[in-house]
């Protein structure tokens, strides 16, 4: 079966083909270019940008990939959560090709597309995921434990109750004039940093606690730099770098092993933007290894928004339509940008 996947729920526009779990293609245009000079997605710009790139990046997914569209199976798409504006082009576009070709069309969940990411392909020396699996998922909008039982079978164990991860690294960028995104300067900043220099909180220590919170985090580093009287550089940049991501990685780190525990589970996958970063990748490397239990992520294509894990997803999706005689999506499909997976 070959599957087309669009995903453009915030600022990458990207389409891939994945044919029984084999990905063919997978293009991906991102906008971070666009956003960076206003520190953050501008959501009428992402759905302006995601209307100019779609049928470029579609036909870059069937020139990659050497297949013709007569030959699609079926088209998966997300269909929340994410950004009104941006989901809509996606949608639209994906209801268009089903149409055109009469060929079945599911609507599908972005954060349960990163979470079965790894079934599609695991970065090299990871384990390939065996239910059931403690799920972490760690992106500019989430920060979810979900204990994952199977395709479809999902609890939620722990979520942020402010910021998600990635966004209050964002926003510890921004405090610090790095550009936007600020996870990916600070995990690139915090390589040669001390990350002892500087305790920032810890949030919600208790052991029977799941849930996150990262909002006390930049009130910290802003006291900080409050304290400092100028903006840090050098040494002390990296140093203060390395201690705030830290402090993320500390929380989601502990967090993540006990709630695998918790369930039984001997697997930890981590998925979403924030799976990208190399400090969470260590600690969960040795603390999973520590608690002999394996760990999954994807690879850094597959770590951050793309269509390839939608694809992979509406496989599962298409064929188990398919096996219980359950009608596909229709074509008046609608975004669902506030969808709660669990
Ligand atoms: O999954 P994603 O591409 O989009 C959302 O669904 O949010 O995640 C984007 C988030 C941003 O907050 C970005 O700063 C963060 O992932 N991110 C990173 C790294 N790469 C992306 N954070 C820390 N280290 C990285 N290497
Ligand atoms: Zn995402």
């Amino acid at each position: 079966m070959k599957i087309l996947g669009i995903e453009s729920s915030c600022d990458e526009c990207s389409a891939a083909i994945v044919e029984d779990g084999k990905i063919l293609s997978h293009i991906i245009a991102s906008q971070i270019p666009l956003h960076a000079k206003y520190g953050g997605v501008v959501p009428e710009l992402a759905s302006r940008a995601h209307i100019v790139d779609i049928v470029e990046v579609l036909r870059g997914a069937f020139k990659e990939a050497s297949v013709d569209p007569s030959e699609i199976d079926g088209v998966a798409v997300t269909q929340g959560p994410g950004l009104i504006g941006s989901l809509l082009v996606g949608l639209e576009a994906a209801k268009a090709f089903a149409y055109a070709r009469n060929i079945p069309l599911v609507g599908v969940h972005h954060t349960e597309g990163h979470l079965l990411a790894p079934l599609l392909d695991t970065a090299q020396g990871m384990a390939k995921p065996g239910f059931p699996f403690m799920g972490l998922v760690v992106s500019g909008g989430h920060t979810n434990l979900i204990a994952v039982r199977g395709v479809g079978d999902y609890e939620s164990i722990g979520q942020t109750l402010d910021d998600a991860a990635g966004e209050a690294l964002d926003k510890v960028g921004k405090m610090l004039g790095l550009p936007y995104p600020g996870g990916v300067q600070i995990d690139r900043l915090s390589v040669g940093g001390n990350r002892e220099r500087y305790q920032f909180p810890r949030a919600l220590p208790q052991h029977d606690n799941f849930d996150f919170s990262f909002s006390g985090l930049k009130t910290s580093v802003a006291t900080q730099l409050r304290k400092m009287g100028s903006m840090p550089e050098g040494q002390e940049l990296a140093d203060l770098c390395a201690s705030a991501l830290e402090a993320v990685v500390d929380t989601l780190a502990r967090k993540t092993i006990r709630a695998a525990k918790k369930i039984g589970a001997q697997t930890v996958v981590v998925a979403g933007g924030v799976s990208a970063n190399r400090r969470l990748r260590e600690r969960l490397t040795e603390d999973c290894k520590n608690n002999k239990i394996l760990l999954s992520i994807p690879p850094l294509k597959l770590c951050t928004d793309n269509a390839a894990m939608i694809a992979g997803l509406g496989q599962y999706r298409l064929r188990s339509l398919i096996e219980s005689g359950a009608k596909f999506d229709a074509f008046d499909l609608q975004p669902r940008p506030g969808w709660r997976l669990v």
